[in-house]
């Protein structure tokens, strides 16, 4: 749990709510989820409303709410007396004024902001701060781009998460996408076998930044001394140039045309 003064940091990184309601957010009363064991997770508040619980939102909003009861989030309670399950308002907001009025300035919707998932996922801000990420924080990319929060038991987007997220990634990256002449059968194990999907230390989001990439497949029991056999083939003079896949060796790491030992 937040301590008041960190809980009121984590409101005023909430420029949105701010503008749109005005008002002490302070006196929204805060609540926090029972599910969870994260130290931060205070759910959005609006000035005067009160939490309804999802069913409320079925009756203006079915489609999205039919597609609700796989999505991780439809879980998570709200503690207390009177405590519902406070699954759409857990990033909307508390629905009462919206639920009568059905006006759209008495609800949150957090659109392309990332701050709001923030609030809860304290640890994914870290990640998408590390020196190579994909740009949320810019605001050229979404969490709902990936994530559907409306739907689905499996993390990222409803059907794309297939095949390790593959699909997903190569909806953005086509470059990487074959059919290849020589496919590199490492993706068949998924995209984020080597990347981290949301931010790394490493350049391109890799894993790791050099061989031991490549190694932790390619490993094979050394037989003399002095020597590193990787594919049956002394790679001690060669892994000093650099990682696998510069210098000349294995740039076409995601597949190639030309070369079945991945060069373009
Ligand atoms: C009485 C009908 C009604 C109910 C009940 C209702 N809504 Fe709405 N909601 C609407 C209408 C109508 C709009 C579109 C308003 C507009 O476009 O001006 C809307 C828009 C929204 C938006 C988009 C707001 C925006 O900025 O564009 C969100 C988010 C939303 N509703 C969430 C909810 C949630 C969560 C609940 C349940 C707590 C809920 N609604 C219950 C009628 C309703
Ligand atoms: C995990 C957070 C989260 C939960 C839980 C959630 N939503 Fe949303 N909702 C979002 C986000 C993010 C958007 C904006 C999506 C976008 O357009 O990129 C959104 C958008 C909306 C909109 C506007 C859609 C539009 O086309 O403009 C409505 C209406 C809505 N949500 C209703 C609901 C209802 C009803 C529930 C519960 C059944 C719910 N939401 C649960 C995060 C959530
Ligand atoms: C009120 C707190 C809260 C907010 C706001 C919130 N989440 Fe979550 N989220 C949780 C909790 C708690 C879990 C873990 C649920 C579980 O393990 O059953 C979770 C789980 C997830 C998961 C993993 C789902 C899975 O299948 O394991 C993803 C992805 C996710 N959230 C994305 C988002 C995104 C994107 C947003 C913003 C649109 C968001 N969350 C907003 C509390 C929140
Ligand atoms: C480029 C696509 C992409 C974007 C953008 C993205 N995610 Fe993810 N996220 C993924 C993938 C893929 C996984 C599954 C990781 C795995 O299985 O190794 C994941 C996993 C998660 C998980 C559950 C596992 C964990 O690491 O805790 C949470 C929670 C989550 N993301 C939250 C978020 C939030 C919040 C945002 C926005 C601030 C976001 N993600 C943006 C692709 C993305
Ligand atoms: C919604 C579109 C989108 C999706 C989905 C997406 N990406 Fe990205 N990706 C981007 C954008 C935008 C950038 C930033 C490119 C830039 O800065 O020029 C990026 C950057 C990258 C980079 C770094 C490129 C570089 O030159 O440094 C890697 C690696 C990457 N993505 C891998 C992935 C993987 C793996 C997935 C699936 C988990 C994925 N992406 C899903 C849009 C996407
Ligand atoms: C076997 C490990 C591995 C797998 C699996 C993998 N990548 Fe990569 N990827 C790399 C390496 C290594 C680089 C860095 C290449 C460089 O710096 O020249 C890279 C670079 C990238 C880049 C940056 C653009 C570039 O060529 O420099 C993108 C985008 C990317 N990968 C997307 C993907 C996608 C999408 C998938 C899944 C379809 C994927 N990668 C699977 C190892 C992998
Ligand atoms: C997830 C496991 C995995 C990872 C990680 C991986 N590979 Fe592979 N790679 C394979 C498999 C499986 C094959 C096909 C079987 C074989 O030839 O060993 C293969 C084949 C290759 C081949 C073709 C060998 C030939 O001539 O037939 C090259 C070259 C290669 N990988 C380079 C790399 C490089 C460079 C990296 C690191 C960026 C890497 N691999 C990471 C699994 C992996």
């Amino acid at each position: 749990m937040l301590s008041p003064v960190k809980r009121f940091v984590a409101w005023r990184r909430w420029p949105q709510a701010l503008v749109m309601l005005g008002g002490s957010l302070l006196a929204a009363g805060l609540i926090s989820c029972g599910t969870v064991e994260r130290a931060v997770v205070a759910p959005p508040g609006i000035p005067g409303a009160t939490y309804v619980g999802s069913k409320a939102c079925e009756e203006c909003h079915e489609q999205i709410t039919r597609g609700f009861a796989t999505a991780a989030h439809a879980r998570l309670l709200a503690p207390g007396p009177n405590a519902k399950e406070m699954g759409c308002e857990s990033c909307h907001g508390p629905g009462s004024k919206h639920a009568e009025s059905g006006d759209r300035l008495t609800i949150l919707n957090p659109k392309k902001s990332p701050d709001l998932c923030f609030q809860c996922h304290l640890d994914k801000r870290g990640e998408f701060n590390l020196p190579h990420s994909h740009p949320v924080l810019a605001g050229r990319i979404a969490c709902s781009d990936c994530h559907d929060p409306h739907q689905g038991a499996l993390m990222a987007k409803a059907g794309l998460f297939a095949q390790g997220g593959n699909a997903l990634c190569l909806n953005c990256h086509a470059a990487q996408h074959g059919p290849f002449v020589f496919e590199h059968e490492a993706l068949r194990d998924g995209c984020t076998t080597c990347h981290r999907p949301h931010g790394s230390v490493n350049a391109k989001l890799l894993t790791q930044r050099n061989q031991t990439l490549c190694l932790k497949c390619h490993f094979q029991q050394q037989q003399s001394g002095g020597q590193l056999l990787i594919g049956g083939m002394d790679h001690t003079s060669f892994v000093r140039q650099g990682t696998c896949w510069s210098g000349g060796c294995h740039e076409a790491v995601h597949g190639s045309q030309v070369n079945s030992s991945l060069r373009y």
